[in-house]
Formats: structure tokens, C-alpha cells, sequence
């Protein structure tokens, strides 16, 4: 099974990238997690639709290669990154080719703030709802960062959120897992 995974921030600092490493640290044997990267999208207009940038054929095919995606994003202003909403509206255009069409996807997110991107994560969920894309409801992962879960080289050293990422990493299995049936 390949599971693609999307960083939703452009930070060089992103505790969302630090999370993302974590659960690539703890895939489980034979799940293979393969970031899917949007950082040279231009900025979406119609206007492109009768003749799609290399960029952004290459993002769709990227999300509509793997089994199933997992979305870490942080919360910006209640919501999710423009980059994040900028690279999903890529996907799901020309009209009639959306990417996201029945891919099983679930959410994570760490943030600083004691919600955990809580609010953005349910942005998220009504945008992929209306793109078709099923979505895992539980476990939920809202991650209030704290630095001494985290070694000096960013590995996570917290065992409770170990346990956490774990099960999130065992519900995401099963869910793609199911969706892939349902699909053949
Ligand atoms: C434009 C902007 C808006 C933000 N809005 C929120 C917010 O609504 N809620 C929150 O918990 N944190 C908010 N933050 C703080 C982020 O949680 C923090 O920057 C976090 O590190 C972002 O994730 P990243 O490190 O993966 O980029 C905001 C940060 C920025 C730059």
C-alpha cells in the first residue's frame, strides 16, 4: 500500500513537516508514505484550464497514483494555508478531473495554539467532502506542539504521542485499505 502524505506548510521550520517525518518513522511494515509535493505550484486561475502547467498535471498524477493520502496541516487564522486550499483547487480542476474523486484521505495537524488546528482540520473535511474524497473521522490527531516531545534532531521522543500516531497510522491503514476494496 502507498499512502501519499501532503505537508500543508512552506515553512523550513514546519512542525507539520516534524510530524510528517514521525509518521514516516512509524509506518507500519509494508505501508509505504511518499510525500506529495505542491511547492512549485503557481497560484490557480481558470483561465489555465484549457492548458494545465506541467506543475500541476505532475500534482494531480502524484495524488492519483497512491492508495490513499494523509493531509498534516497547520491552522492558519481558523482555517487552512492558502498554499494548502491553493494546491487543492489544482486538483480538483479541469472541471470534470478531480483528483481527489473518491481517494480516501484522513487529517492530522499540529499547531502551537491548545486547539491543535482543530478548526482548520474541519475546513479541511467540508472541502474534501465536497470533492468526494472520503475522509476518516476518528482517531483525530490535534497536536499541541511542545518541544520536549521532540529530540534535538527532531525525532519524536513523547511515548504517549507515539501511541497516539500509532493508532492514527493503524485507523488510516484500514480506511484506505477499505476504500481500495470498495473500489475494485
Ligand atoms: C498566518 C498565520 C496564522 C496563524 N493562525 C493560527 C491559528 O488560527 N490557530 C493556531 O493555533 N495557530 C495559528 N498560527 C500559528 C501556527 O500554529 C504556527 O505558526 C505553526 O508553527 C504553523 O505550523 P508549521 O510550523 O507546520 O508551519 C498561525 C500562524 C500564521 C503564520
Amino acid at each position: 500500500m502507498r499512502i501519499g502524505y501532503i505537508v500543508g506548510s512552506l515553512s523550513s521550520t514546519s512542525i507539520n513537516r516534524k510530524l510528517a517525518r514521525a509518521f514516516v518513522a512509524l509506518a507500519p511494515e509494508g505501508i509505504e508514505l511518499v510525500e506529495l509535493n505542491y511547492k512549485e505550484l503557481p497560484v490557480y486561475s481558470p483561465d489555465v484550464d484549457g492548458d494545465y502547467p506541467q506543475a500541476a498535471l505532475d500534482w494531480k498524477s502524484s495524488i492519483e497514483s497512491v492508495d490513499g493520502i494523509i493531509i498534516l496541516t497547520p491552522e492558519y487564522l481558523r482555517s487552512i494555508p492558502g498554499a494548502l486550499k491553493n494546491a487543492i483547487d489544482w486538483a480538483s480542476r479541469p472541471w470534470g478531473t478531480n483528483s481527489f474523486n473518491g481517494k480516501p484521505v484522513a487529517i492530522a495537524g499540529a499547531s502551537m495554539g491548545a486547539i491543535g488546528t482543530a478548526a482548520a482540520q474541519q475546513h479541511l473535511r467540508a472541502v474534501l467532502g465536497h470533492l468526494n474524497a472520503p475522509t476518516l473521522g476518528q482517531p483525530e490527531v490535534f497536536l499541541q506542539y511542545r518541544a520536549d516531545a521532540w529530540d534535538a534532531e527532531g525525532a519524536l521522543v513523547d511515548e504517549q504521542t507515539t501511541a497516539l500516531l500509532q493508532g492514527f497510522l493503524a485507523a488510516v491503514v484500514t480506511h484506505v485499505d477499505r476504500y481500495a476494496t470498495v473500489a475494485a
